[in-house]
């Protein structure tokens, strides 16, 4: 069973941190030596089928966030990103959320994938002989992948469309297809392109574009957790409705709060080798699915006057195929939260969300952000000065307190508390 409640993780160096991850959750001998980049030749050539023109690797700081249960579960959750205090107000949000932590949800995994047609004369003729083939052609799409038809997925349902636009009448076809633990574009992609010549001899129009939609609206996934009155205050609860109501209210505000949740959601997302760029074009536009550009999460008070945080997203995630396979790290990322489903992943991914948008929240809220960047920043000067584990700390604490955050000083904190030893 994994434990995220690692008191004094941060303090840890950096091998001490992998060595407790790796007992908690498993991981092999080589599994770690890929974590410390032992087996960058092996990363190498993966790279290079991975993409086009590769002439090497451009690496992430790997992090892990303490503190997480979800759905009564503790996880650790790994973390690739390069901008500092993401980890650390993530972790924190998550330990100010225990102890019940998060309870999430994640709807089904259906994806949508979208046929044009053009250039169709007769479109109620055209549909009536759709719908006399819909259950054939449901049924070869769903025989284009025979590895998701095992796992009873598939293309579930066709959905017809007339778009009008400026070219003209378009037909658009609608696969819905329950991709299961995949991310779903090969899927969905190629279920599209199995259906072209069908759908042009049934409509007699000309089939355009193939393709999935990343707009995953059946992939909703919500989640919430309650920062109780007594551990934040009643001020600081004022303070982050303030805030939330900005953000609701303006749409300047509304794009820097949901920047704020995808800080999390896309290092998690970019840990497990999942598609980051999908999940944020989903996330943006269900924004705006209103007509106005909203905040993805939502908090309000509880009758005991506690805050209660709400996040509601689409998530197309998966743990099979693509890069989560391919990327050892990425399937070590996954090792390490132990989820067996996309839908699990997801649920997690969007309690991350509401965790870093919380902890922005609170600290905008309160003291601001700077003095938490600050101390991050204290502590690399101090690290590049020379100071190792609890030294960096210390300088870092002493140049806060002096306001002087400099090499020069962290070098001769370091002297004189060598001198000390
Ligand atoms: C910085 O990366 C993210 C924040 O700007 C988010 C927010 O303002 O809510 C702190």
């Amino acid at each position: 069973m994994v434990h995220s409640r690692l008191e004094g993780f941060y303090k840890k160096s950096l091998q001490e941190r992998l060595q407790v991850v790796a007992r908690q959750t498993g991981l092999s001998e080589e599994e770690e030596e890929v974590l410390l980049g032992k087996k960058n030749e092996d990363a190498l050539k993966i790279a290079d089928l991975m993409s086009e023109n590769v002439i090497g690797l451009m690496q992430l700081p790997l992090s892990i966030a303490t503190n997480f249960k979800v759905n009564g579960k503790e996880v650790l959750v790994p973390m690739a990103v390069e901008e500092s205090s993401v980890v650390a107000a993530a972790s924190h949000a998550a330990k100010l959320a225990l102890p019940k932590g998060f309870t999430a949800k994640a709807g089904e995994q259906i994806m949508i994938g979208q046929i044009q047609v053009m250039n169709v004369k007769d479109v109620k003729e055209a549909f009536r002989n759709f719908n006399k083939q819909k259950e054939n052609l449901m049924q070869k799409a769903t025989d284009t992948d025979q590895v998701l038809k095992n796992l009873g997925g598939g293309c579930k349902d066709i959905i017809e469309r007339v778009i009008y636009s400026k070219r003209g009448k378009m037909l658009v076809f609608h696969l819905l297809v329950d991709v299961k633990d995949a991310m779903g574009a090969n899927a969905v992609n190629s279920m599209c392109e199995t259906l072209k010549n069908d759908i042009e001899k049934i409509t007699g129009g000309e089939v355009r574009l193939r393709i999935i939609s990343n707009y995953a609206l059946h992939r909703i996934v919500e989640a919430e957790a309650v920062w109780t009155k007594k551990e934040l205050g009643a001020k600081t609860i004022e303070g982050i409705l303030d805030a939330y109501h900005f953000a609701y209210s303006d749409k300047f505000r509304a794009v820097t709060h949901n920047k704020g949740i995808m800080n999390g959601i896309d290092a998690v997302v970019i840990a497990t080798g999942n598609d980051f760029r999908a999940v944020e074009a989903g996330a943006h536009s269900y924004a705006a699915i209103t007509g106005h550009y909203e905040p993805l999460t939502h908090y309000e008070k509880d009758k005991k006057g506690n805050l209660v945080g709400k996040i509601r997203l689409p998530l197309a995630l998966g743990i099979v195929g693509g890069a989560t396979k391919v990327n050892p790290v990425s399937r070590i990322a996954v090792k390490i939260l132990g989820v067996k489903t996309a839908k699990e992943l997801s649920e997690l991914v969007a309690s991350v969300g509401l965790a870093q948008n919380f902890a922005a929240l609170n600290a905008l809220a309160t003291k601001g952000i700077q003095e938490g960047h600050m101390k991050l920043h204290a502590r690399n000067i101090a690290v590049q000065a020379g100071a190792k584990g609890w030294q960096a700390e210390e300088i870092a604490r002493k140049m806060i307190k002096e306001k002087k955050i400099s090499q020069a000083r962290a070098e001769e904190l370091l002297k004189k508390l060598k001198k000390k030893k």
